[in-house]
């Protein structure tokens, strides 16, 4: 049974803190959830670290749809959030309904997430009122990044940090369940968490947060990472030893050996032999 998004109420009323991550393929969705992640975001950050892109912006639906497909199929417990991608919800809500539909009816997905605050909360209105749960992300939010220029903190001036006040609040009352918040300074995402009742999920946000949010990558060490992201392993060293010395098995003879090899009864090689040899 997945967890429901008000587990994530609860855990916000018990002072109980939010592990979400990124997870975009079967395996790593399996992991994850066997190590307790109680939710999981198919991140359009796929677009950087799965597919190459410079930013999320070329991510499709239909990307979003075949990453998210394998991470419900790879987990069992966690919520699965699908992140909406550039363009999807906001053309019309019409097509935001039908959009965030397909996540729930083809992907399985418990939740969508969207960027943007107060101009998107009557979208978010729309997708909750047709029974589909909604997760916000404010402050830097990549699908605009032409429009900031570069990613940088969000909410450094009065007059913004008063804007990232009012989007927490409207999304709020949208309906939303929760709510990233994205290079923040600490001391505001402890204003805005407080702020709600709904639970904010910091990435760049400080330690107030009600929850933390990492993408796999940087998490594993896949990546070189961020100033607000913590490595807990290192698999690129890991998995470049490990191709090394595969490398070097393979030329030098050392992989495989007998025991990884399959056998067949010695009578079977005989007369295959006299075969071979009768027709040349
Ligand atoms: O796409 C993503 O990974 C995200 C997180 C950074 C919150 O939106």
């Amino acid at each position: 049974m997945r967890l429901s998004i008000k587990a994530f109420a609860e855990m916000k009323s018990a002072g109980n803190k939010i592990a979400m991550v990124t997870a975009y393929d079967f395996t790593s969705a399996k992991i994850l959830d066997a190590a307790g992640i109680p939710i999981m975001l198919v991140g359009d950050s796929l677009g950087n670290v799965i597919l190459g892109y410079e930013s999320t912006i070329p991510v499709t639906l239909e990307d979003m749809i075949h990453h998210a497909k394998a991470v419900v199929k790879g987990s069992q417990t966690a919520h699965v959030v699908v992140d909406m991608p550039f363009l999807s919800y906001r053309t019309g809500n019409i097509d935001a309904l039908r959009n965030s539909g397909r996540f729930l009816q083809e992907a399985g997905v418990q939740s969508v997430k969207l960027e943007g605050g107060v101009e998107v909360s009557d979208t978010v209105r729309h997708i909750v009122n047709a029974g589909m749960p909604v997760m916000g992300h404010i402050g830097l939010t990549p699908q605009s990044l032409n429009k900031f220029g570069t990613y940088k903190v969000q909410g450094r001036s009065p007059k913004s940090a008063k804007r990232l006040i009012d989007d927490a609040v409207a999304l709020q009352e949208a309906g939303a369940y929760a709510l990233v918040l994205e290079l923040v300074p600490s001391k505001l995402a402890k204003i805005i968490t407080d702020k709600l009742t709904i639970p904010t999920i910091g990435i760049g946000a400080g330690p107030n947060c009600d929850g933390q949010v990492l993408v796999f990558h940087d998490l594993v060490g896949l990546t070189d990472g961020f100033k607000h992201s913590r490595r807990y392993a290192n698999l690129d060293h890991n998995i470049t030893s490990a191709v090394t010395q595969y490398i070097y098995d393979v030329q030098h003879g050392a992989f495989p050996s007998e025991s990884e090899s399959f056998m067949v009864d010695e009578s079977v090689i005989q007369s295959v032999i006299k075969q071979v040899n009768s027709s040349s």
